[in-house]
Protein backbone atom coordinates (compact mmCIF):
# COMPACT_ATOMS: atom_id res chain seq x y z
CA UNK A 1 0.00 0.00 0.00
CA UNK A 2 0.98 3.60 -0.63
CA UNK A 3 0.95 6.21 2.41
CA UNK A 4 1.75 10.14 1.67
CA UNK A 5 3.57 11.96 4.20
CA UNK A 6 4.12 15.54 4.86
CA UNK A 7 7.90 15.47 6.18
CA UNK A 8 8.97 19.14 7.77
CA UNK A 9 12.37 18.57 8.92
CA UNK A 10 12.55 22.27 10.62
CA UNK A 11 15.33 23.68 12.88
CA UNK A 12 18.61 23.12 14.17
CA UNK A 13 18.77 19.11 14.98
CA UNK A 14 15.70 18.75 12.54
CA UNK A 15 16.57 17.87 9.33
CA UNK A 16 19.35 15.45 11.01
CA UNK A 17 17.03 13.46 12.64
CA UNK A 18 14.30 13.15 10.49
CA UNK A 19 16.74 12.18 7.61
CA UNK A 20 17.36 9.19 10.07
CA UNK A 21 13.79 8.71 10.49
CA UNK A 22 12.93 8.65 6.61
CA UNK A 23 15.74 5.86 6.18
CA UNK A 24 14.45 3.29 8.60
CA UNK A 25 11.21 4.31 7.41
CA UNK A 26 12.42 3.32 3.73
CA UNK A 27 13.60 0.12 5.36
CA UNK A 28 10.17 -0.89 6.87
CA UNK A 29 8.84 -0.10 3.17
CA UNK A 30 11.21 -2.55 1.88
CA UNK A 31 10.68 -5.31 4.57
CA UNK A 32 7.26 -5.03 4.60
CA UNK A 33 5.91 -3.85 0.80
CA UNK A 34 4.67 -0.32 1.40
CA UNK A 35 5.55 3.07 -0.28
CA UNK A 36 5.99 6.06 1.64
CA UNK A 37 5.86 8.87 -0.71
CA UNK A 38 7.16 11.81 1.15
CA UNK A 39 6.73 15.38 0.57
CA UNK A 40 9.23 17.99 2.26
CA UNK A 41 7.82 21.06 3.55
CA UNK A 42 9.25 24.37 5.61
CA UNK A 43 7.85 25.10 8.62
CA UNK A 44 9.10 27.56 11.49
CA UNK A 45 12.73 29.39 11.31
CA UNK A 46 13.64 26.96 8.07
CA UNK A 47 10.18 29.16 6.55
CA UNK A 48 10.97 32.27 8.02
CA UNK A 49 14.27 32.69 6.43
CA UNK A 50 12.75 31.40 3.12
CA UNK A 51 9.34 32.59 2.82
CA UNK A 52 9.38 35.30 5.81
CA UNK A 53 6.42 33.51 7.77
CA UNK A 54 6.81 30.71 9.60
CA UNK A 55 3.72 28.72 8.49
CA UNK A 56 3.73 29.29 4.55
CA UNK A 57 0.01 28.10 3.65
CA UNK A 58 2.07 25.67 1.15
CA UNK A 59 2.84 23.70 3.76
CA UNK A 60 -0.83 23.60 5.57
CA UNK A 61 -2.02 22.16 2.21
CA UNK A 62 0.84 19.51 1.91
CA UNK A 63 -0.10 18.71 5.29
CA UNK A 64 -3.98 18.71 4.56
CA UNK A 65 -3.32 16.19 1.80
CA UNK A 66 -1.09 14.30 3.18
CA UNK A 67 -2.33 10.93 5.24
CA UNK A 68 -0.01 11.89 8.27
CA UNK A 69 3.28 14.85 9.13
CA UNK A 70 6.18 13.75 10.21
CA UNK A 71 8.27 17.08 12.27
CA UNK A 72 11.55 17.20 13.39
CA UNK A 73 11.55 20.18 15.37
CA UNK A 74 11.45 23.86 15.21
CA UNK A 75 12.76 27.14 16.16
CA UNK A 76 16.56 28.43 17.75
CA UNK A 77 18.27 31.86 18.55
CA UNK A 78 18.70 33.22 15.31
CA UNK A 79 14.97 33.51 15.21
CA UNK A 80 14.33 34.81 19.56
CA UNK A 81 14.05 37.92 18.70
CA UNK A 82 10.83 38.12 16.47
CA UNK A 83 7.85 39.32 18.53
CA UNK A 84 5.44 36.51 19.90
CA UNK A 85 3.15 36.22 16.77
CA UNK A 86 6.00 35.26 14.17
CA UNK A 87 8.34 33.48 16.06
CA UNK A 88 9.16 29.76 14.09
CA UNK A 89 7.39 28.08 17.46
CA UNK A 90 3.59 30.30 16.40
CA UNK A 91 4.60 27.36 13.53
CA UNK A 92 3.50 24.42 15.52
CA UNK A 93 0.24 26.11 17.44
CA UNK A 94 -0.91 26.68 13.68
CA UNK A 95 0.01 23.22 12.32
CA UNK A 96 -1.88 22.06 15.67
CA UNK A 97 -5.14 24.33 14.87
CA UNK A 98 -5.22 23.65 10.80
CA UNK A 99 -4.83 20.22 11.33
CA UNK A 100 -7.26 20.14 14.29
CA UNK A 101 -4.48 17.44 16.13
CA UNK A 102 -6.40 17.75 19.53
CA UNK A 103 -4.70 15.04 21.58
CA UNK A 104 -1.14 14.67 21.89
CA UNK A 105 0.25 11.58 22.89
CA UNK A 106 3.16 11.99 25.19
CA UNK A 107 4.74 8.59 26.49
CA UNK A 108 7.23 8.38 28.96
CA UNK A 109 8.89 4.96 28.94
CA UNK A 110 12.23 3.70 30.91
CA UNK A 111 13.72 1.70 28.39
CA UNK A 112 15.34 -1.56 30.41
CA UNK A 113 18.95 -0.67 28.45
CA UNK A 114 18.69 3.09 30.10
CA UNK A 115 17.46 2.49 33.41
CA UNK A 116 20.52 4.23 35.39
CA UNK A 117 19.97 7.51 33.43
CA UNK A 118 16.93 8.65 35.61
CA UNK A 119 17.59 10.92 37.77
CA UNK A 120 15.59 9.86 40.23
CA UNK A 121 16.84 6.86 42.46
CA UNK A 122 16.59 3.57 41.22
CA UNK A 123 14.21 2.21 44.66
CA UNK A 124 11.59 4.42 43.34
CA UNK A 125 11.67 3.46 39.49
CA UNK A 126 11.80 -0.07 40.59
CA UNK A 127 10.32 -2.32 38.30
CA UNK A 128 10.44 0.53 35.06
CA UNK A 129 8.08 3.01 33.93
CA UNK A 130 5.40 2.98 30.94
CA UNK A 131 2.91 6.06 31.74
CA UNK A 132 1.76 8.50 28.25
CA UNK A 133 0.47 11.82 29.13
CA UNK A 134 -2.64 12.61 27.16
CA UNK A 135 -2.52 16.45 26.36
CA UNK A 136 -5.38 18.88 25.14
CA UNK A 137 -3.51 20.62 22.01
CA UNK A 138 -6.08 22.98 20.43
CA UNK A 139 -7.59 24.49 23.14
CA UNK A 140 -7.33 26.38 26.75
CA UNK A 141 -5.10 29.20 27.52
CA UNK A 142 -3.15 28.30 24.09
CA UNK A 143 -6.02 29.47 22.06
CA UNK A 144 -8.35 31.39 24.23
CA UNK A 145 -8.80 35.19 24.19
CA UNK A 146 -5.80 37.50 24.39
CA UNK A 147 -5.18 41.03 24.89
CA UNK A 148 -3.96 44.25 26.31
CA UNK A 149 -5.31 46.92 28.72
CA UNK A 150 -4.27 49.46 31.15
CA UNK A 151 -4.70 49.06 34.68
CA UNK A 152 -4.47 51.35 37.62
CA UNK A 153 -0.88 49.02 37.86
CA UNK A 154 -0.36 49.52 34.65
CA UNK A 155 -0.23 47.96 31.22
CA UNK A 156 -1.81 44.67 31.87
CA UNK A 157 -1.58 41.28 29.22
CA UNK A 158 -4.30 38.29 29.98
CA UNK A 159 -5.10 35.21 28.32
CA UNK A 160 -8.07 33.50 28.65
CA UNK A 161 -8.27 29.55 29.76
CA UNK A 162 -11.47 28.12 28.68
CA UNK A 163 -12.65 25.30 27.32
CA UNK A 164 -16.24 23.64 26.30
CA UNK A 165 -17.79 19.91 27.19
CA UNK A 166 -17.08 18.92 23.93
CA UNK A 167 -13.54 19.83 24.12
CA UNK A 168 -13.02 17.94 27.20
CA UNK A 169 -15.21 15.34 26.18
CA UNK A 170 -13.10 13.92 22.84
CA UNK A 171 -10.12 14.23 24.61
CA UNK A 172 -11.37 12.31 27.50
CA UNK A 173 -12.51 9.59 25.69
CA UNK A 174 -8.55 9.33 23.62
CA UNK A 175 -7.31 9.03 27.70
CA UNK A 176 -10.18 6.01 28.12
CA UNK A 177 -9.55 4.03 25.19
CA UNK A 178 -5.65 4.42 25.33
CA UNK A 179 -6.36 2.80 29.20
CA UNK A 180 -8.52 0.31 27.77
CA UNK A 181 -5.48 -0.90 25.93
CA UNK A 182 -2.95 -0.32 28.71
CA UNK A 183 -3.21 -0.87 32.36
CA UNK A 184 -7.11 0.29 32.90
CA UNK A 185 -5.97 3.22 34.85
CA UNK A 186 -6.77 7.34 34.47
CA UNK A 187 -5.52 10.46 36.49
CA UNK A 188 -7.26 13.44 35.45
CA UNK A 189 -4.93 16.65 36.20
CA UNK A 190 -6.73 19.70 36.93
CA UNK A 191 -7.03 22.54 39.15
CA UNK A 192 -10.53 22.42 40.18
CA UNK A 193 -9.76 23.60 43.58
CA UNK A 194 -9.13 27.13 41.95
CA UNK A 195 -10.28 27.13 38.58
CA UNK A 196 -14.26 26.94 36.79
CA UNK A 197 -12.99 25.97 33.90
CA UNK A 198 -11.45 22.62 35.71
CA UNK A 199 -14.09 22.23 37.38
CA UNK A 200 -16.75 21.62 34.21
CA UNK A 201 -13.27 19.60 33.19
CA UNK A 202 -13.68 17.06 35.74
CA UNK A 203 -17.69 16.90 35.71
CA UNK A 204 -16.72 15.94 31.79
CA UNK A 205 -13.85 13.47 32.45
CA UNK A 206 -16.46 11.48 35.27
CA UNK A 207 -19.07 11.51 32.15
CA UNK A 208 -17.07 9.73 30.02
CA UNK A 209 -15.69 7.66 32.39
CA UNK A 210 -19.29 5.96 33.18
CA UNK A 211 -18.79 4.49 29.87
CA UNK A 212 -15.94 2.44 30.17
CA UNK A 213 -16.54 0.44 33.91
CA UNK A 214 -13.18 -1.24 33.72
CA UNK A 215 -11.22 2.01 33.74
CA UNK A 216 -10.37 3.11 37.34
CA UNK A 217 -10.31 7.03 36.98
CA UNK A 218 -9.20 9.84 40.02
CA UNK A 219 -8.34 12.84 40.11
CA UNK A 220 -5.59 15.15 41.21
CA UNK A 221 -4.72 18.76 41.39
CA UNK A 222 -1.75 19.54 38.94
CA UNK A 223 0.16 20.98 42.09
CA UNK A 224 -0.24 17.29 43.72
CA UNK A 225 0.57 15.65 40.11
CA UNK A 226 4.09 17.80 39.51
CA UNK A 227 4.79 16.30 43.22
CA UNK A 228 3.70 12.61 42.93
CA UNK A 229 5.49 12.31 39.47
CA UNK A 230 8.56 12.69 41.24
CA UNK A 231 7.50 10.99 44.45
CA UNK A 232 6.04 8.34 42.85
CA UNK A 233 5.77 7.40 39.14
CA UNK A 234 4.37 4.01 39.22
CA UNK A 235 1.11 5.02 39.95
CA UNK A 236 -0.19 6.56 37.29
CA UNK A 237 -0.44 5.17 33.76
CA UNK A 238 -2.91 7.49 31.90
CA UNK A 239 -2.75 11.22 32.57
CA UNK A 240 -5.18 13.17 31.16
CA UNK A 241 -4.77 16.81 31.37
CA UNK A 242 -5.66 20.19 29.58
CA UNK A 243 -2.85 21.87 27.07
CA UNK A 244 -0.52 23.65 29.60
CA UNK A 245 -0.98 21.73 32.49
CA UNK A 246 0.27 18.72 29.95
CA UNK A 247 2.99 21.04 28.27
CA UNK A 248 4.91 21.33 31.92
CA UNK A 249 3.97 17.76 32.82
CA UNK A 250 4.79 16.42 29.80
CA UNK A 251 8.50 17.81 30.22
CA UNK A 252 8.68 16.34 33.99
CA UNK A 253 7.67 12.52 32.78
CA UNK A 254 10.12 12.53 30.13
CA UNK A 255 12.89 13.78 32.67
CA UNK A 256 11.86 11.50 34.35
CA UNK A 257 13.13 8.47 32.11
CA UNK A 258 16.34 10.40 31.81
CA UNK A 259 16.33 9.96 28.11
CA UNK A 260 15.05 13.17 26.07
CA UNK A 261 16.36 11.85 23.07
CA UNK A 262 14.39 8.97 23.14
CA UNK A 263 10.81 9.75 23.40
CA UNK A 264 8.13 10.19 20.63
CA UNK A 265 5.21 12.17 20.46
CA UNK A 266 1.92 11.92 18.24
CA UNK A 267 -0.79 14.76 17.93
CA UNK A 268 -3.89 13.25 16.82
CA UNK A 269 -7.14 14.52 14.35
CA UNK A 270 -10.53 12.73 14.71
CA UNK A 271 -10.43 10.01 12.81
CA UNK A 272 -6.65 8.30 12.07
CA UNK A 273 -4.91 11.63 10.50
CA UNK A 274 -1.90 12.80 12.78
CA UNK A 275 1.01 14.51 12.84
CA UNK A 276 4.73 12.23 15.00
CA UNK A 277 7.42 14.55 16.32
CA UNK A 278 10.33 13.37 18.94
CA UNK A 279 9.10 15.24 22.16
CA UNK A 280 12.83 17.05 22.61
CA UNK A 281 13.49 20.12 20.73
CA UNK A 282 16.09 21.46 17.98
CA UNK A 283 19.17 21.34 20.31
CA UNK A 284 20.73 24.21 17.97
CA UNK A 285 23.93 23.89 19.55
CA UNK A 286 24.76 20.53 17.75
CA UNK A 287 22.56 21.04 14.81
CA UNK A 288 24.71 19.55 12.02
CA UNK A 289 27.24 18.11 14.05
CA UNK A 290 26.53 14.29 13.98
CA UNK A 291 25.76 14.44 17.33
CA UNK A 292 22.00 14.28 18.05
CA UNK A 293 20.09 11.19 18.87
CA UNK A 294 17.73 10.34 16.25
CA UNK A 295 15.78 7.78 18.08
CA UNK A 296 12.70 9.61 19.48
CA UNK A 297 11.96 10.57 15.76
CA UNK A 298 12.27 6.83 14.41
CA UNK A 299 10.37 6.06 17.48
CA UNK A 300 7.89 8.64 16.31
CA UNK A 301 8.02 6.70 12.92
CA UNK A 302 6.83 3.68 14.81
CA UNK A 303 3.69 5.52 16.48
CA UNK A 304 2.71 6.83 12.89
CA UNK A 305 2.91 3.35 12.00
CA UNK A 306 0.36 2.18 14.18
CA UNK A 307 -1.90 4.86 14.88
CA UNK A 308 -2.67 6.36 11.77
CA UNK A 309 -1.52 3.88 9.51
CA UNK A 310 -3.16 0.36 11.90
CA UNK A 311 0.16 -1.45 10.62
CA UNK A 312 1.34 -3.16 14.11
CA UNK A 313 3.39 -5.69 13.11
CA UNK A 314 5.65 -2.50 11.16
CA UNK A 315 5.66 -0.39 14.02
CA UNK A 316 6.42 -3.21 16.72
CA UNK A 317 9.79 -4.01 14.26
CA UNK A 318 10.87 -0.49 14.64
CA UNK A 319 10.61 -0.66 18.59
CA UNK A 320 12.28 -3.52 18.44
CA UNK A 321 15.00 -2.56 16.09
CA UNK A 322 15.72 0.19 18.74
CA UNK A 323 15.66 -1.85 21.21
CA UNK A 324 18.50 -4.34 19.81
CA UNK A 325 20.15 -1.66 19.40
CA UNK A 326 20.56 -0.47 22.45
CA UNK A 327 21.19 -3.93 23.71
CA UNK A 328 24.13 -4.37 21.36
CA UNK A 329 25.54 -1.01 23.51
CA UNK A 330 25.36 1.62 20.85
CA UNK A 331 24.65 5.24 22.58
CA UNK A 332 24.62 8.72 20.98
CA UNK A 333 26.21 11.25 23.07
CA UNK A 334 23.14 12.31 24.94
CA UNK A 335 23.25 8.45 26.19
CA UNK A 336 26.91 7.85 26.50
CA UNK A 337 28.26 6.94 29.85
CA UNK A 338 31.72 5.82 28.99
CA UNK A 339 30.34 2.14 28.38
CA UNK A 340 29.38 0.36 25.37
CA UNK A 341 30.11 2.16 21.77
CA UNK A 342 29.42 5.64 21.05
CA UNK A 343 28.15 6.56 17.83
CA UNK A 344 26.64 10.04 15.75
CA UNK A 345 23.31 10.49 13.82
CA UNK A 346 24.35 8.70 10.90
CA UNK A 347 25.56 5.63 12.47
CA UNK A 348 22.65 5.05 14.97
CA UNK A 349 20.49 5.59 12.20
CA UNK A 350 21.95 3.04 9.78
CA UNK A 351 22.25 0.93 13.05
CA UNK A 352 18.41 0.53 13.67
CA UNK A 353 17.53 0.29 9.63
CA UNK A 354 19.98 -2.46 9.35
CA UNK A 355 17.73 -4.49 12.63
CA UNK A 356 14.20 -4.15 10.82
C1 LIG B 1 5.68 21.54 23.27
C2 LIG B 1 6.38 22.86 23.17
C3 LIG B 1 5.41 23.84 22.52
C4 LIG B 1 4.18 23.93 23.42
C5 LIG B 1 5.97 25.23 22.24
C6 LIG B 1 7.28 25.16 21.48
C7 LIG B 1 4.97 26.10 21.55
O1 LIG B 1 6.79 23.28 24.43
O2 LIG B 1 5.30 20.99 22.20
O3 LIG B 1 5.53 21.04 24.38
O4 LIG B 1 4.19 24.66 24.41
O5 LIG B 1 3.21 23.25 23.13
MG1 LIG C 1 6.54 21.83 25.95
Amino acid sequence: MNYNIAVIPGDGIGPDIVEQAVKVMRKVGDKFGHTFTTKTVLAGGAAIDATGGCLPQETIDVCKASDAVLLGAVGGPKWDNLPGGERPERALLGIRKELGLFANIRPAVIFEELADASPLKAEILSGGLDIVVVRELTGGIYFGERGTKETDMGPAAYDVEMYSEGEVRRIAKVAFDMAMKRNKKVTSVDKANVLDSSRLWRRVVEEVAKDYPEVTLNHMYVDNAAMQLVRNPRQFDVIVTSNIFGDILSDEASQITGSIGMLPSASLAEGNFGMYEPIHGSAPDIAGQDKANPTATILSIGMMLRYTFGLGAEADAIDAAVKAVLAKGYRTPDLYTGEGTLVGTAEMGRLIAEEI
